[in-house]
């Protein structure tokens, strides 16, 4: 199984940007981390982080019968992108979307996501810790495939 991490802008500024809300973690030991889940359960785990909207929807695309789960923080563009929202629509990818702060305790502006309708799962304000509860989560849905998988092959028996 493969999951894709896609993280979005100013994202490579963790650690450095606005620490008080983001802490001081950065990108590389947040992934390192995942990277240590993934290899524990056999997955594997590809990282990637841009700051334009249009990689992050060509990611998405490329992801398509390639990889099984998708992890996104698409960052502002949550807040505002339609167009990564229809690709996660159309890639049908069982997607889990993390954001480090809690973003309905900022700003009104950040209190719309546009991308959780078509996502799993969202978790929200766990800090950088949120990336390690989207692996566990992960996880749980593929099991939960897995499962159903099985299910419908004994009913077509
Ligand atoms: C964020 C929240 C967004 O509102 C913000 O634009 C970000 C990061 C988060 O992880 O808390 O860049 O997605």
């Amino acid at each position: 199984m493969k999951i894709t991490v896609i993280q979005g802008p100013n994202l490579n500024m963790l650690g450095t940007r606005e620490q008080h809300i983001y802490g001081t973690m950065k990108l590389e030991q947040i992934h390192a981390q995942m990277k240590e889940v993934a290899s524990q359960n056999n997955l594997e785990i590809e990282f990637f982080q841009t700051n334009l909207e249009g990689e992050i929807v060509d990611k998405i695309q490329e992801c398509y019968g390639e990889v099984d789960g998708i992890i996104i923080n698409p960052a502002a563009y949550t807040h505002t992108s339609i167009a990564i929202r229809d690709a996660i629509a159309a890639v049908s990818i069982p997607t889990i979307e993390v954001h480090i702060s809690n973003s309905y305790r900022r700003e009104e502006f950040r209190q719309k996501s546009l991308i959780a309708p078509v996502c799993a799962s969202t978790l929200i304000g766990f800090g950088p810790f949120g990336y390690h509860l989207a692996m566990i989560g992960m996880l749980q849905l593929f099991s939960e495939i897995e499962a159903m998988k099985t299910e419908n092959k004994e009913v077509e028996k």
